[in-house]
Formats: C-alpha cells, structure tokens, sequence
C-alpha cells in the first residue's frame, strides 16, 4: 500500500494537524503490512507558487524552456505521480482565514493538471484520479461545523469537493475545532479527533 501524507501547518510543534496526521499515518501502518510512505512537508519545503514564467513551460516547446521552466516541470511530475500512485492519502490541513494554508494550495495548483488528473469533455469536466481514500484532518481555532459556521468554511468543503472534481470520493474528515478557545477545549478537541481516528476504516 502506498501512503501520501502532507502536512502544511506552519506552527511546527504547535500544530494540531501535524500532531493528528502523524497519528492517523502511525494507524495505517500499524494495522496494514508493507505500507510505503512518501511524506511531504509543505511549510518547511514549500512548493513554489505557480508564476507566468513556470505556467509558460505548458504554452512553449521544451526546447525552449528556461532552467527554472525545466526543474519546475520535473517537480509538477513527480507530484503528480506520487499523488496518482497514492492509495491513500492524509492531508494535514489548517483551517487558515476561513481556508487552506497556501503552502497546501501550492501544492494543489501543481497536481490539479487537465490531461492528467482531470480533463474536459464537450458534457463537462471528468475526473481522472481513480477512487483512493483521503483522509483531511483539519484543525480550526473557532467552531466552523455549526450552521452559521459552515457559511464560513472554504477549507473542508473546498478540500472535499476539490478532491471530488478529480474523481476522489472518499474523503474522511478527522476534526479539532475550537482548539484556540482555551486549553480545556483545546484539550477535549484533540482527544475527540484521536478517538474519531481510532474508529477509522483505515
Ligand atoms: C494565519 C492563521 C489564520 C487562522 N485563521 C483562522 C480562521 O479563519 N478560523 C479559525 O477558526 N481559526 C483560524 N486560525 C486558527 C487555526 O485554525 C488553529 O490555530 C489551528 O490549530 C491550525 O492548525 P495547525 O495548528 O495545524 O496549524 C488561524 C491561525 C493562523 C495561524
């Protein structure tokens, strides 16, 4: 079995989702033999924003592609393929001004490639990721799974749906809200998450 895990938290030792990421990782291997496991740090190796220079390398011969158009293009492949031959994959995901850590969607502008991961038909769009779980574990400061909240979550519901359009179904949200308002809530949410994890299809 082949894990992707990413984390994307910029609050290294303080972060929930690293913490909850590497637990439901540590759960798929235990409970599965032979799993291998490519891991990417997004803050601490951050995958640089798409520019005109690296998105020109689609719309120019590759002879005539710069240096950074080469290694940038070798980048966007190899994500790509890590990404496609993942069965499973754990995205540690912050919820960041009501969305994604950019350093997450660095990331998400390189895999998401028409021709590759989805491409369009004269009766829509098609998503060409064969099914694989994902589990998003995602950790906000305030409560966003209320109905008032939810009208404020462009993190989950951008992940899930996102991740539908490439054809991914399966998505398991591992949640710790609430976690800035004191250390008690902060505490029980945590614990919720891992008890949550614990219950898992993994
Ligand atoms: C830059 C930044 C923006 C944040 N924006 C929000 C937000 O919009 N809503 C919210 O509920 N919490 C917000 N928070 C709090 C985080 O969601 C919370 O600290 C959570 O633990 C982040 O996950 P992490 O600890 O893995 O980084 C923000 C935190 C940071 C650092």
């Amino acid at each position: 079995m082949k894990l992707l895990h990413l984390d994307s938290s910029i609050l290294a030792d303080n972060s929930v989702t690293r913490e909850l990421s590497a637990v439901v990782a540590n759960t798929i291997r235990q409970r599965h033999v032979n799993v291998e496991t490519s891991y990417r740090d997004l803050a601490a190796n951050p995958i640089a924003h798409l520019s005109g220079e690296i998105i020109g390398a689609r719309f120019a011969p590759e002879s005539d592609w710069s240096p950074l158009q080469r290694s940038e293009a070798a980048l966007t492949d190899e994500l790509i393929e890590e990404f496609l031959a993942a069965d499973v994959l754990v995205i540690g995901a912050p919820m960041y001004n009501f969305s994604i850590p950019t350093q997450l969607r660095s990331w998400i502008d390189r895999v998401f490639a028409a021709g590759r991961t989805f491409k369009y038909t004269e009766t829509g769009p098609v998503g060409l990721v064969p099914n694989k779980k994902v589990i998003v574990v995602s950790a906000r400061g305030g409560v966003h799974s209320g109905e008032q909240g939810q009208l404020m979550d462009f993190q989950e519901d951008y992940l899930a749906k996102a991740l539908g359009f490439l054809g991914v179904r399966e998505v398991e949200i591992i949640r710790a809200e609430g976690v800035n308002m004191g250390p008690d809530k902060r505490a029980t949410s945590i614990h919720m998450a891992k008890e949550a994890i614990a219950k898992l299809a993994l």
